[in-house]
């Protein structure tokens, strides 16, 4: 029998504010705690915080990603073309098509001149910030975010210059999928995906007229055997949305509790067996940097408790999945050593994150490398969070270096 959604409707809980929830987590226990599946009739869609559900949703063959076609078209052309072309949004063989054609940079054999590319940049960003190390710093605009965009830059043979605007439209594009948006927000979401449209189409057409070192080879020498032009374009995108954003807010949030927590940060600068790769793994879980990921069932699903009919929409809770005190013990609690650590924030199935690796090396090279030149580093202000629900990080980390 489908759900009754009126018996599992979603109570006490106004997600019409989740914006300005601040801290989100004893929201999500609540919705957690009225079952493992729930129906929210303000976004429309059954929504899970529950690990074991959301685990499974995830890898469901039957919940799949739907990306619907925002209107008017001629607005959101550049916005719909760069979602509906990309990986994250196909399914079947589509979808492995697309992500095999994003695979290159990720293979073990070209790995090792990666992780050279992310000290080299670490390095150079810090030595800058050397010059004048005694004045109160912004360790967001002037670290943690140029860091991953010219990894990512370097990856796709891109330039500097092309790095900084297109970081600034992948900005005001991702906000899209924050739930609500001023009209002045969605005007800048359709610029944002048009500027990015325009700047890796050029990028791309001069790789298909060039032997030299240029810009998206490895896609652009896809086209057209394996890969539209189109399809090479927003892959391009995707993976330059992918790899900065949510990098940026992870490591923000990583520096962040770092610095407040002085058990944590003494451990990590006087205790050696410490595993870094195991605290980042626990920032990643402890506030994901991406919230809400969404679903459409494509056939009637079968939950633990429930069945989700045909053409209804699955709201996955990650940072709530990640809180779920059946699978993590005492989880508001930052555990420097949680060992395992099965979060769910780079997602599960056949959309798990294809730069998974080079997220955690970026955010494990940062951090290790910025606590050992600036041991002294503390906040010497207050951090400022970005406003929203879906996308969860600091904007600005004032600083000081030496202590
Ligand atoms: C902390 C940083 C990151 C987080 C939290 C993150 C999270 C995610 C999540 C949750 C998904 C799947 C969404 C879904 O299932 O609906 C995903 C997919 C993806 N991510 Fe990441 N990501 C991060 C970094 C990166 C980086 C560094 C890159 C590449 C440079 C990247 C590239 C991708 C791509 C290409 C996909 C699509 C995979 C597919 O559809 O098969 N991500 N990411």
């Amino acid at each position: 029998m489908d759900a009754d959604k009126h018996d599992l409707v979603l109570r006490d809980v106004d997600v019409t504010s989740a914006e300005d929830w601040d801290d989100p987590y004893p929201y999500l226990a609540q919705i957690r705690n009225q079952g493992p599946i729930v129906w929210c009739p303000d976004w429309d869609m059954w929504l899970t915080a529950d690990y074991r559900t959301a685990n499974a949703l995830l890898r469901h063959p039957g919940s799949q990603r739907v990306f619907q076609d925002r209107s008017p078209q001629s607005d959101w052309a550049s916005f719909n073309r760069l979602n509906s072309l990309s990986a994250l949004d196909r399914s079947g063989s589509d979808h492995a098509r697309l992500r095999k054609a994003m695979s290159p940079p990720f293979r073990k054999s070209t790995w090792m001149s990666i992780e050279a590319v992310v000290e080299a940049v670490v390095k150079e960003l810090l030595d800058s910030m050397l010059l004048d190390p005694h004045t109160t710093r912004d360790l967001v605009p002037e670290f943690l975010e140029p860091l991953p965009v010219r990894v990512i830059c370097s990856i796709l043979n891109l330039s500097e210059n092309n790095g900084k605007r297109l970081r600034e439209a992948s900005e005001q594009m991702v906000a899209a999928f924050e739930k609500c948006q001023t009209p002045n927000e969605a005007y800048l979401s359709q610029a944002g995906a048009r500027e990015m449209e325009e700047i890796l189409a050029a990028g791309l057409s001069r790789a298909s007229s060039s032997t030299e070192s240029i810009p998206l080879d490895f896609l652009m020498s896809q086209c057209p055997a394996h890969l539209s032009f189109e399809e090479a374009v927003a892959s391009a995108a995707l993976l330059f949305n992918g790899g900065t954003g949510a990098v940026i807010n992870a490591s923000s949030t990583g520096v962040v509790t770092i610095l407040r927590d002085v058990t944590v940060r003494q451990a990590l600068l006087s205790n050696d067996s410490i595993d870094l790769s195991t605290v980042v793994d626990e920032i990643l879980r402890f506030d994901a940097p991406l919230q809400l990921f969404e679903r459409l069932a494509v056939a009637p699903i079968m939950t633990a408790t429930i069945r989700i009919p045909a053409g209804e929409r699955i709201g996955l809770l990650l940072g709530g999945a990640n809180h779920d005190p059946s699978v993590f013990v005492q989880p508001e609690r930052f555990t420097m050593n949680r060992n395992p650590n099965p979060h769910l924030t780079f997602s599960a199935g056949t959309h798990f994150c294809l730069g998974a690796s080079l997220a955690r090396l970026e955010m494990k090279t940062a951090l290790e490398h910025l606590l050992n030149r600036f041991p002294g580093i503390s906040l010497s202000g207050e951090p400022v969070r970005h406003h929203g629900f879906v996308v969860r990080g600091y904007a600005s980390i004032p600083v000081q270096l030496m202590g």
